[in-house]
């Protein structure tokens, strides 16, 4: 009886650590939504569009790399927030998207340009990784 209990209560330690260290912290690329807004504004008879780029995680993530091959711009677009490298972008300078953040920029074409993330890395940090 005794031995038998004390295997549950390791099992429920367990359980809970899985809880706890993956469970809250279980980041994946599907964790950025990215949305697209129409401004008011047009520039050069094209719309603008403003694009967000929503980490909807409890850890940060950074390094978020989009698909953007094609993507043009009659608006300078802010660096910072998004540059091409090769056939892809880089968001917030790879800098981390802490937690329900939200980073955004503007640019103007027409149609709008459908970004799909390709690759981020997830920083649940502390000593557990
Ligand atoms: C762009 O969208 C974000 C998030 O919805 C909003 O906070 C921001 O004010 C918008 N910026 C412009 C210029 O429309
Ligand atoms: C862009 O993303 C594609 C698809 O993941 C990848 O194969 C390619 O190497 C990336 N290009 C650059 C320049 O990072």
């Amino acid at each position: 009886m005794a031995t038998m209990a004390s295997c549950n209560s390791s099992l429920l330690a367990i359980l809970l650590f899985n809880l706890l260290f993956q469970g809250f912290c279980q980041c994946e690329l599907k964790d950025i939504t990215i949305g697209t807004e129409r401004t008011p504004a047009q520039i050069e008879g094209k719309q603008e569009w403003n694009v967000s780029f929503i980490n909807t995680c409890k850890c940060p993530q950074q390094a978020l790399t989009v698909s953007c091959d094609g993507f043009q711009s009659v608006e300078k677009v802010n660096p910072d927030i998004f540059a091409r490298v090769g056939n892809n972008c880089t968001v917030n300078g790879g800098r981390p998207i802490a937690p329900f953040a939200t980073v955004q920029f503007l640019y103007a074409w027409d149609p709008p340009f459908i970004f799909v993330p390709i690759s981020s890395h997830v920083d649940c940090g502390g000593a557990f990784k």
